[in-house]
């Protein structure tokens, strides 16, 4: 029987990748179309989508446009069958599309919550739906779910965006203790702050911030390897670690101080 140890990631030949027109979807993209890998790029984006996939004809592997709004359900099962018809299969999965809204408590409301579990967790759920049953149908493959340090703990106005990553980061153990057994790894991406367009509005100082190239490398590496938890920066990721572990009344004592 296959254990998760013994699941074959070392090679991916086509590699699907959400919110790939920009950020770190799309560097990611960028780093495994230069290694070779066929990446199936989905975004909104049109046009970002149509020049990456122009600009990678200079590399090893493509970059070919799938474009998708992975809100859409219907969207998602119809660009998943599409890539398998035009591939063969899926190999590998980065589920990375997301946003951030800031939700400071004082004005909280449903709509910025549910505009985020919209994307960052329906999103996900619906490119899941599909791609589990290929995978066991292909007796292998790789899924990466890209949650974030900030799903570690409740942190100061990030009510919904914490919401929606913790809850990946659940999600994505629980997957990972049943398909081993149909040879599928699901892995959880943790970065903390990496330099993209979303961080970009970002007016508080963002501590380790992460250039996205080196982000990338460090994900192309970890889909590489047997790891279920790819996380950065090291430094960073150790803190929000150990904060993790704090009980509540020191945990609360600290986060009232930098709030
Ligand atoms: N940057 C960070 O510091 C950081 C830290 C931790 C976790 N993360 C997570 O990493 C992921 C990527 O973040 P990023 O910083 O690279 O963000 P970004 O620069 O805003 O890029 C987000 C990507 O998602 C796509 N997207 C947004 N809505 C979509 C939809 N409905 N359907 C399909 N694609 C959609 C965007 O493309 P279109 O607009 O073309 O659709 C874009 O390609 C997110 O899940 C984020 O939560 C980021």
């Amino acid at each position: 029987m296959n254990s998760h140890q013994d699941i074959a990631i070392s090679h991916a030949s086509v590699v699907w990748i959400t919110g790939a027109s920009q950020g770190i979807g799309e560097a990611v993209a960028i780093a495994m179309a230069r290694q070779g890998v066929t990446v199936a790029a989905s975004a909104r984006n049109v046009d970002r989508l149509a020049e990456l996939a122009r600009q990678s004809t200079d590399w090893q592997g493509r970059v070919i446009p799938y474009p998708l709004d992975v809100t859409d359900q219907t969207a998602v099962h119809k660009t998943v069958n599409e890539i398998i018809e035009h591939h063969g299969g899926i190999d590998q999965a980065i589920l990375n599309a997301g946003t951030y809204i800031s939700t400071p408590a004082i004005e909280f409301t449903s709509d910025a919550v549910r505009q985020q579990v919209e994307l960052n967790l329906m999103g996900v759920c619906h490119c899941l739906e599909p791609l589990i049953a290929t995978m066991k149908k292909q007796g292998q493959g790789v899924i990466a779910i890209n949650a974030s340090l900030a799903g570690y703990r409740g942190l100061p106005k990030a009510a919904g965006y914490g919401a929606t990553k913790a809850a990946l980061i659940n999600m994505a153990e629980s997957l990972n203790s049943e398909l081993w057994k149909e040879g599928i790894a699901i892995k959880v991406i943790n970065p903390g702050f990496v330099k993209t367009p979303l961080t970009s509005k970002n007016r508080f100082p963002m501590p380790f911030l992460m250039a996205v190239d080196k982000a990338a490398e460090v994900i192309v590496k970890g889909m590489q390897g047997r790891q279920f938890e790819i996380r950065f920066p090291r430094m960073f990721a150790a803190i929000m670690g150990l904060l993790r572990h704090l009980p509540y009344p020191l945990y609360f004592w600290l986060v009232r101080k930098t709030g």
